[in-house]
């Protein structure tokens, strides 16, 4: 099996991690994006070119003030300082999800570190920030509405050049902190992902877990629908 071209990372279970430990739940989401750093690096590494982390949901704005606040702020702070790193790694970074209601400082972070690893040739990372993949499609729907092209005329290329990014399809997602849903999550890129759940809360999830589950990933059989080592006939 080849090694994934595209996996997505379902973020989860820092609040649970901070309550565990009697903690805020702001310094279970400070843990988590420490973790966040290294983890990339070690990803990479391993021959992946395209990393699709979920951070935050369009969903989450429900949470409390408090919270969102502090995750705009901690985004602000990561993405000026720990993510500086890549621009010189050849790592390119892209954004997924509607601007709205995004602040203007988180607004203009994001488009300077988009500006700037632009051209970055050695991977991608995609980070789903205000994200719902629901939005995407409807959104998608719109560009090609707003495009004149004929109802006809759409194929399952031209609808996936209108997504936010035009990105290879998920081969691999993984979700920490034990819930088994994908909660909005690339709805059109997972069609043909393999799953691979756990119960590691997210700050607690190690590269060593990471290797785990790619070993997993290469005894899987993805078919696409097809029959196992049967010869195509045309
Ligand atoms: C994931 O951790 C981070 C975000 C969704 C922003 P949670 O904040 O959802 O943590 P739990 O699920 O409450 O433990
Ligand atoms: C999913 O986590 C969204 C992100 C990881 C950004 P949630 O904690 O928001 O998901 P639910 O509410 O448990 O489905
Ligand atoms: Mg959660």
């Amino acid at each position: 099996m080849n090694i994934p071209k595209h996996i997505g990372i379902i973020v989860d279970g820092n609040g649970r991690w901070a309550t565990k430990r009697g903690k805020k739940r702001s310094d279970g989401h400070l843990a988590g994006a420490k973790n966040l750093n290294n983890l990339c690096q070690h990803i990479f590494n391993k021959g992946i070119y395209v990393l699709s982390l979920y951070i935050f949901s369009t969903e989450n704005f429900k949470r409390s003030k408090e919270e969102v606040n502090y995750l705009m702020e901690l985004f602000v702070k990561m993405f000026k300082k720990d993510f500086k790193l890549f621009e010189n790694q050849d790592i390119k970074i892209v954004f997924s999800g509607r601007r709205e209601p995004l602040r203007q400082d988180l607004l203009n972070i994001i488009d300077e570190i988009t500006y700037k690893t632009k051209d970055n040739k050695q991977g991608i990372i995609n980070f789903c920030l205000n994200y719902g993949s629901h939005f995407e499609i409807i959104d998608a729907c719109k560009k090609i509405v707003n495009s004149k092209i004929e109802a006809n005329e759409i194929t399952e290329a031209i609808f996936k050049k209108n997504l936010y990014n035009d990105l290879p399809d998920l081969d691999l997602i993984i979700r920490t902190g034990g819930e088994l849903r994908l909660s909005n999550f690339m709805l059109w890129q997972a069609a043909y992902a393999e799953f691979y759940f756990t119960n590691t809360l997210f700050p607690d999830f190690q590269k060593e877990e990471f290797d785990l589950i790619l070993s997993s990933y290469f005894n899987r059989d993805r078919r696409f629908g097809g029959v196992k080592n049967e010869k195509k006939i045309n």
